[in-house]
């Protein structure tokens, strides 16, 4: 047992399959280059401390140069007994460079180390995810831009509701991903905090450079409080729960994507990239994309869930409870990741069947329009709606369509209705009416249009 970097104390082996519970290499070494990163800046606030000398913290640099070589290359041996990619690394140092590698743990214990790799490792993973998540945003503003005099049946509760301006929905989810994408960055800052230093719990006794760590690992700042420091994950939580927010996001927009690309729809036709067959029935085309990425969104939940729930009752300080904070986060970036390039593949090829859409208005979704009409005319809102209400009845008990009704017919309902009550019935100067910001008119869309690519801009 005198192997494991823990093992003097220890006079009897570990359980074979003991050990294997407790591994977390076949997952951690993801963060093989983080850890290399991170005991690079460390062995110089070392030297600085004069705990290593500079002929030490050049072997050191250049053996961690040669494991990174290897990682990269793919032929880093993880051997029996590395129990995690800390100590992994650490026995292939000394197996390069001899002696000096037993120093470099100096002051340090995974529990700031594996924290520290776990907040290198996020910051580039949220830095990746913010670029799918651009490059979805702008395909949804670009296509919404392009398709903007393309009108539909808005639908609330499912039921038909209004006519509505289909880049109206396009925005409707580029603006809910707009704001996913600002949590992420405030999530950034408070990922971007450097841990190492706090050693396993109480802090350092040597003179560790903390401020010299935080700039070679470009960290924002440095952590407060070194119990709080190794034991908390709230970091790893928010990021779990903004993947499911913003898959929930995606969920929602995917299932009305398959809703309107059904033969009973038939609004859109999902490109063959984004689908697939049936081993059965020939004539299948599934929307399995939108299936798998409406899915993805309880799978995160779910590792969110999870996680929190190995979080609650845990004490202070570090507990190998931890240890599972690492799945949930690879999984969920590794679902966002893929969920946000299909996403943006789905969008970019789906085509639209502008005939069959706007053949979808029918003049009941503008019985509202038909109320406001009134209104116009000075009648109470309340008053104008149970009007409009009583011309709905009167068209359906007639089965004929609200635009059907004659003047005469709506003037059993009021007398204000006359001839120009005729200019109600037209879908593309209804959606005109609504031009307010954050409205269906054209100008309206076009300034939200405008809006998301500004922002985009900024970002
Ligand atoms: N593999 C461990 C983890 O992922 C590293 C930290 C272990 N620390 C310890 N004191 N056992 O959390």
């Amino acid at each position: 047992e005198g192997s494991k970097l823990w093992g003097g104390r220890f006079v009897g082996d570990t359980d074979p399959i003991m050990e294997m519970f407790n591994a977390s290499i076949a997952y951690d070494k993801r963060m093989w280059d983080a850890d290399i990163r991170g005991s690079k800046a460390y062995v110089k606030a070392l030297e600085k401390a004069e705990l290593v000398t500079t002929e030490e913290m050049e072997n050191i640099l250049h053996g961690m140069d040669q494991i990174h070589d290897e990682w990269s290359k793919g032929v880093f041996e993880v051997k029996p007994g590395d129990e995690d990619i800390h100590t992994a690394n650490e026995r292939r140092l000394k197996e390069l460079i001899g002696e000096p590698a037993g120093k470099l743990h100096t002051g340090r214990s995974r529990n700031d180390q594996v924290v520290t790799d776990m907040r290198l490792w996020l910051r580039d993973a949220i830095s990746t995810l913010k670029r799918n998540a651009l490059q979805l945003i702008t395909t949804m503003v670009e296509r919404a831009a392009v398709e903007m005099d393309v009108l539909f049946p808005g639908y609330t509760h499912m039921q038909r509701a209004q006519p509505i301006r289909w880049s109206h929905w396009l925005l409707s989810h580029a603006v809910a991903l707009s704001r996913d994408l600002e949590r992420l960055h405030e999530i950034r800052r408070r990922v971007n905090v450097l841990p190492l230093g706090s050693g396993a719990i109480a802090g350092t006794p040597f003179n560790i450079d903390r401020e010299l760590l935080r700039q070679e690992l470009a960290f924002d700042d440095i952590s407060i409080n070194s119990m709080d420091a190794t034991g908390q994950r709230d970091f790893v939580a928010e990021f779990l729960f903004w993947a499911s927010l913003c898959l929930t996001h995606l969920s929602k927009m995917a299932e009305d994507l398959m809703l309107y690309s059904t033969k009973e729809f038939s609004f859109l036709v999902l490109s063959d990239a984004y689908s697939t067959g049936s081993s059965l029935m020939p004539q299948k085309k599934n929307a399995d994309s939108l299936e798998l990425i409406r899915s993805k969104a309880g799978r995160v939940f779910g590792r969110c869930a999870g996680f929190l729930m190995t979080l609650k009752g845990l004490p202070s300080t570090y507990n190998k409870d931890l240890q599972e904070d690492k799945e949930a986060m690879f999984d969920c970036y590794d679902t966002v990741h893929a969920v946000l390039q299909v996403t943006t593949g789905v969008l970019s090829t789906i085509k639209i069947n502008r005939g069959v859409m706007e053949a979808a208005l029918s003049p009941d979704m503008l019985a509202t329009d038909l109320a406001y009409y009134l209104v116009r005319k000075g009648v109470p809102f309340r008053e104008a709606h149970g009007i409009s209400g009583k011309a709905v009845f009167l068209a359906e008990s007639k089965s004929i369509l609200l635009n059907q009704l004659t003047v005469e017919e709506l003037r059993t309902a009021s007398p204000l209705f006359s001839s120009d009550v005729s200019a109600v019935w037209d879908y593309s100067s209804s959606v005109e009416q609504y031009s307010a910001p954050g409205g269906t008119a054209k100008s309206s869309v076009a300034a939200q249009v405008e809006h998301l690519r500004t922002w985009l801009k900024k970002q």
